[in-house]
């Protein structure tokens, strides 16, 4: 058989952990064929692609970044990119295409299923926001950088007597946020999830100044948002995909803060460095599972299904219960985090 495969939407650690698996699986277990598209769908629709063959994907497992390139246009949003990408599609005698991919991407992946392309999913995000799975790939590298960070912030913090913000990424989720500022003791934590008052947070400050000579660190996702009425955001640009560009809370606040406690703030922000570099063993684990399991479901030909981590096991669930709603961070954590935030 022959399948194709992308990666599409910001990239991740462990993406080529993936696709070293699924070439694995599918050429050397079942002697299947993987045709490797670059740039995500613009490739399918382009018809720019590689063999990806065990050679290939030697020495990319510690790899950042993805081999293969990435984007985030789909099939939908191009004049003619449907019947593009089914010629490609058909040109190449493919059987179906796994895309490994975040909430965008495996939408699409559902729809182009309805229209023809059949496809399986990987689910692919840094936030770890994807519904029916446990952890997405990628996402426990993010929170150890972001955590080594917040140690580094506390001692320069400490030295100076400053509240430190620290702007992680999490669009419209707090996971990284949440777990790096519990893993790095950060004094709070402000995530999309939770509104919050600025005043509050600056009396939070306050008091723990007021109290001796208390450096903060207070970690900021870049989703996170005020409680309505209480502070204005800054306006973000949309790009061509409609996606917010989402950063700079983190200096909108600091001078805010700073003006109304009067203690020196700065900010730090980790913006892509969380995404760059190698993954740690947990996420290349996990890759080359989802990998394993993939070309596994490209084989036994579950289209509209996503590899998914549910207790510890890889399992496959319909594209449908993954895509719609972000999976958003759990009361059990918050109840934990509230127990050290200021
Ligand atoms: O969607 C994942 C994500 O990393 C967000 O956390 C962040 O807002 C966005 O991508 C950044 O996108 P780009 O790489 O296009 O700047």
């Amino acid at each position: 058989m022959r399948f194709g495969i992308l990666t599409g939407g910001g990239d991740c650690p462990g993406l080529n952990a993936v696709l070293r698996a699924v070439v694995r699986r599918a050429t050397v277990g079942y002697g299947d064929t993987i045709v490797g598209f670059r740039d995500g769908w613009q490739g399918v629709m382009d018809d720019v692609w590689e063999e990806l063959t065990i050679d290939r994907c030697r020495g990319i497992l510690p790899r950042g970044g993805t081999i293969l390139g990435t984007s985030r246009v789909t099939p939908y949003q191009v004049d003619g990119g449907l019947e593009a990408a089914k010629a490609t599609f058909d040109r190449h005698g493919l059987d179906g295409m796994i895309v490994v991919g975040g909430n965008g991407s495996l939408a699409n992946a559902h729809d182009l299923v309805a229209d023809g392309i059949p496809c399986v999913g990987v689910p692919k995000t840094i936030d770890n926001d994807i519904a029916a799975t446990e952890m997405s790939f990628g996402f426990d590298t993010a929170v150890h950088i972001a955590s080594s960070a917040i140690d580094r912030l506390h001692t320069t913090a400490e030295a100076h007597n400053r509240v430190l913000l620290a702007e992680v990424m999490g669009r419209d989720v707090g996971h990284i946020a949440i777990r790096a500022g519990i893993a790095g003791g950060a004094t709070l934590t402000l995530i999309p999830e939770v509104p919050f008052d600025v005043e509050q947070v600056c009396e939070a400050l306050r008091r723990r100044h007021a109290a001796g000579r208390w450096a903060s660190v207070v970690v900021v996702a870049e989703g996170a948002q005020p409680q309505e009425g209480t502070w204005t955001m800054p306006e973000y640009e949309v790009d061509r995909f409609g996606h917010r560009r989402l950063g700079g809370i983190a200096s909108a606040l600091a001078p805010e803060i700073e003006a109304r406690t009067g203690i020196e703030t700065r900010v730090t922000v980790l913006g892509h460095v969380q995404r760059g570099g190698t993954p740690t063993a947990f996420d290349r684990v996990l890759s080359t599972r989802y990998g394993v399991a993939a070309a596994d479901a490209a084989h036994d030909g579950a289209w509209d299904h996503m590899v998914a981590l549910q207790c510890d096991r890889i399992v496959r669930v319909p594209l449908v219960d993954a895509i719609g709603r972000p999976k958003t961070v759990s009361e059990d954590m918050l109840e934990v985090a509230r127990q050290f935030f200021a």
